[in-house]
């Protein structure tokens, strides 16, 4: 029998929960659900359109007409992203969009339209999703949540690498400033901030390598799914 359940991991930014969110939906056959990216592609709409996130019925008008879906691309082996039919992995990823979007996950309206659709993604369970809420307000039921840190320089590093690949002009100053800044409005917004599940595991990955992380959580996931 392939039971199922849902896997909620939390925690700061770069923190390494989507890669460990990938990893894990790819051993169990589960799906991945970056909840992130759909706050990115939410404040990307907004840029394009000029809509300022504090004019509230703008806001409303513009979530009316963003319609968002994961597709398993064979080729690439992952979930992208698509906004109104077209991809934007790429966009969502830059750092004007990283500056932008807790102020636009901030908002009630922005909220309730993701966290709806984040629910029906898990009706089927078999599932892990990554976010800041996943774990007290999207699937506050979940079976497994998983709550990640990481110290705040090994974060830095790892952000820098990843943005310096593409943007060799960014500082490590620049990254730090920013993480620090969304951790800052993703913990103190007043709904659903990111916090920890009472009833979640932590892991600190400062010194441990992926792999040894994976087999943590898989050993996690296994034995909840065991009680299923
Ligand atoms: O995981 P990420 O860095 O791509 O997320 C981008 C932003 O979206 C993050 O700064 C906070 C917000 N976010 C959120 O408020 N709730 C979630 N479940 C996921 C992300």
């Amino acid at each position: 029998m392939n039971k199922k359940i849902i896997i909620a991991i939390d925690g700061y930014s770069s923190c390494g929960k989507s890669t460990l969110a990938k990893q894990l939906a790819k051993e169990l056959h589960y799906i991945y659900a970056d909840s992130g990216a759909m706050y990115r592609a939410i404040t990307l709409y907004f840029l394009r359109n000029e809509i300022h996130h504090t004019n509230l019925n703008k806001v409303r008008e513009a979530l009316k007409d963003i319609h968002l879906e994961f597709v398993f691309d064979v080729d690439a082996g992952k979930s992208v992203l698509y906004m109104n039919d077209e991809n934007i992995e790429l966009p969502i990823r830059d750092m004007i969009i990283s500056e932008k979007v807790s102020e636009v996950a901030a908002i009630k309206e922005v909220r309730e339209f993701a966290v709806a659709q984040q629910q029906r993604m898990g009706n089927n369970k078999g599932i892990v999703m990554d976010g800041r809420d996943i774990g007290t307000t999207v699937f506050p039921h979940a079976e497994l949540k998983i709550f990640m840190t990481a110290d705040i320089a090994v974060r830095v590093e790892r952000r820098f690498k990843e943005l310096f690949a593409v943007n060799p002009a960014i500082t490590i100053e620049e990254v730090k400033q920013n993480l620090e800044m969304r951790d800052y409005i993703d913990s103190n917004r007043e709904i659903s901030p990111l916090r920890k599940a009472e009833d979640a595991v932590v892991l600190n990955n400062s010194d441990l390598t992926m792999a040894q992380q994976l087999k943590i959580a898989l050993q996690w996931a296994r034995e909840k799914i065991d009680l299923v």
